[in-house]
């Protein structure tokens, strides 16, 4: 597995792989890997006969106050988990490669952005498809793989490449959990030990929201009250809407999803599944 850094040799191995008839398959990241991004590799590899990863902390996505400096890194341990897992190339760009000048062009997702984590994080979609979008044309990808922790991101670039016609396939990959419950993310390294121990009531308080649903019982206010009992985090929001509309009209595919902000950590969790 070779690492490069730059988008000039890139498009070297990008061009390489097109002549040999090879299909790509793109896996976007932050790093600090875990089982989960593990698991789009996986999938990406099942499916195209080269595997590239990209490992990019993108500043345009966190906002003034979040955790941009401090977010965890550790490439030398993401090199050894990504070439096991199977990853033919890592791209490991800085920032100025990827933004070598200020661009007055933005990209605005609207409505679908402004629900669940969209209104704490006030531009950090448009951030994601700044760096996605980049990330595609660079990568010449036939497919590219999310995850559906980030169910909302997930939603959003489906849009983003239906409505806009971008030559590739968008994957879902379901949400890969500690045996616990508890979602794994490279967040979770933020955990005291005692929100360790009450971090898993997250997926218990979605369980008991959706059999609820499946009741025909509106779940918000029991959930609320299960995690303000569990948890010491200050909800940020649970919210039931159509999957992947993001619509208040919830009928066949919804999901179910909440954030958790805890003293280090801000967590999320979602269920999707079918109103019968
Ligand atoms: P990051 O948080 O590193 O996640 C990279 C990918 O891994 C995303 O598609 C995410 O949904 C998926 N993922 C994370 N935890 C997962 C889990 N427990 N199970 C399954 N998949 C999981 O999401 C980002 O980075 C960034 O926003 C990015 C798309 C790379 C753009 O900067």
């Amino acid at each position: 597995m070779r690492t490069i850094e730059t988008i000039k040799e890139l498009q070297q191995w990008v061009d390489e792989r097109r002549a040999a008839g090879e299909s790509i398959g793109l896996v976007p990241t932050m790093g600090f890997l875990h089982e989960g991004h593990m698991k789009l590799v996986e999938r990406a590899k099942e499916e195209n006969d080269t595997v590239l990863m990209s490992i990019f902390v993108n500043p345009a996505q966190f906002g003034p106050n979040e955790d941009f400096e401090r977010y965890p890194r550790d490439m030398e341990r993401d090199k050894t988990m990504a070439e096991e897992a199977g990853t033919d190339l890592i791209f490991a760009p800085s920032v100025g490669e990827i933004y070598p000048r200020e661009s007055s062009i933005t990209i605005s997702p609207g409505r679908m952005a402004e629900e669940l984590c969209g209104k704490s994080r006030p531009g950090h979609f448009d951030g994601v498809l700044k760096v996605v979008t980049k990330l595609f044309h660079l990568s010449g990808a036939d497919r590219a793989y999310f995850g559906q922790k980030d169910a909302q991101q997930l939603a959003i670039i489906e849009s983003w490449v239906e409505d806009f016609n971008f030559p590739l396939k968008i994957r879902r990959v379901g949400t890969v959990r500690e045996k616990d419950g508890l979602a794994k993310s490279s967040r979770n390294v933020y955990l005291s030990d005692q929100e360790r121990v009450e971090a898993p009531h997250l997926k218990k308080a979605l369980d008991i929201g959706q059999e609820m649903v499946a009741d025909g019982i509106d779940p918000i206010s029991a959930m609320t009250d299960y995690l303000i009992e569990n948890c010491s985090g200050r909800i940020d929001y649970i919210q039931l809407l159509s999957y992947p509309d993001l619509t208040e009209n919830v009928e066949g595919e919804a999901i179910l999803a909440l954030a958790v902000q805890f003293e280090k950590a801000r967590l999320i969790d979602n269920l999707i599944f079918t109103i019968k």
